[in-house]
């Protein structure tokens, strides 16, 4: 989709970090902008900035896990605007720690927002984007940790997988049923983001205090954020793809010849090599 102006944009999780570097981006290439988000304040923060700058927008505090509420949103972005074309499944936690001592409530937690929220996402939008007859994308935030089996992440690669696949489920289905919208999977690597501090929106139901293997997994994820690329280049590579109707939105060339290897492994029947990881890149 080459025109952004006077089109329609949705993202979720556009309360921080990457979400709200799309959402300005967005904003500042003429679009309608509709972001949700389950903190109230950070996103009313966004939604005064977005105003201030002369961008339609429309704000709504919700949990992506929950279909109800994904599709009221749906329901007021598309009375409020008429039409959707840019759809960003954004919205995301991270939870890790070994993969045999997390509480399954970690990863129903993890799944929900990660895989549930994109899909509720995918099917509040994509059946009326769809009907609208115009142009349109549709970007779902999964991770390098969505590409590579990341050990001590297991909740999170988990989902992150499925995110992924969804995607490339989607991107098949919308080719092959003629439709005029594209898909992208978004993959980043270290993004300086509040993304390690995911737990503050744990809900109040699944309580866990961090084990060793957690903590240690935490910190990792807490230097790789903190030696991460800006959001705002990661909006930059968004823009680019959705122009360019690119499928993969790999943040960091560094990962490239780690997914060549990674082939290559599996079809030795090997387990792949981890990938060597360079934030900058
Ligand atoms: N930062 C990174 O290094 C990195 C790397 C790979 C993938 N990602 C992915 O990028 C996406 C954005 O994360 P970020 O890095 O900007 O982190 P962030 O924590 O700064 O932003 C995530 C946003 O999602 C919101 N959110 C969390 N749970 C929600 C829920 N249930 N419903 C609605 N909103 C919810 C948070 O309030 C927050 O505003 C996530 O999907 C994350 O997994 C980030």
């Amino acid at each position: 989709m080459e025109r952004l102006s006077g089109r329609v944009a949705v993202v979720t999780g556009a309360g921080s970090g990457i979400g709200r570097a799309l959402a300005e981006r967005f904003a500042a290439e003429g679009m309608g902008v509709a972001i949700a988000d389950i903190e109230e304040e950070p996103l009313e923060d966004v939604r005064r900035d977005l105003a201030g700058r002369g961008a339609p927008v429309v704000a709504q505090v919700l949990d992506v896990g929950d279909e109800r509420a994904v599709h009221t949103f749906a329901d007021r972005v598309f009375d409020h605007f008429g039409a959707v074309h840019l759809l960003c499944n954004n919205a995301g936690v991270f939870s890790g720690g070994q993969i045999w001592s997390r509480p399954a409530r970690d990863f129903a937690w993890t799944l929900q927002v990660n895989l549930w929220g994109v899909l509720h996402g995918i099917q509040a939008f994509v059946p009326r984007m769809i009907e609208g007859g115009d142009e349109g994308h549709v970007v779902n935030t999964a991770s390098v940790a969505g590409l590579f089996a990341s050990p001590f992440s297991g909740p999170y690669s988990i989902s992150k997988f499925a995110a992924y696949a969804a995607t490339e489920c989607l991107a098949h289905e919308l080719v092959i049923t003629g439709s005029k919208l594209r898909a992208s999977a978004l993959c980043p690597g270290g993004v300086a983001t509040r993304i390690h501090q995911s737990d503050r929106n744990r809900p109040a139901t699944t309580p866990t205090a961090p084990s060793d293997d957690q903590a240690f997994v935490d910190q990792v994820i807490a230097d790789t954020v903190a030696g991460g690329i800006p959001p705002e280049q990661v909006a930059d590579q968004v823009v680019d793809a959705v122009r360019t109707q690119r499928f993969l939105i790999l943040t960091h060339d560094t990962y490239r010849p780690g997914l060549t290897a990674r082939a290559t492994a599996l079809t030795a029947d090997a387990l792949p090599d981890l990938p060597t990881y360079e934030p900058h890149n």
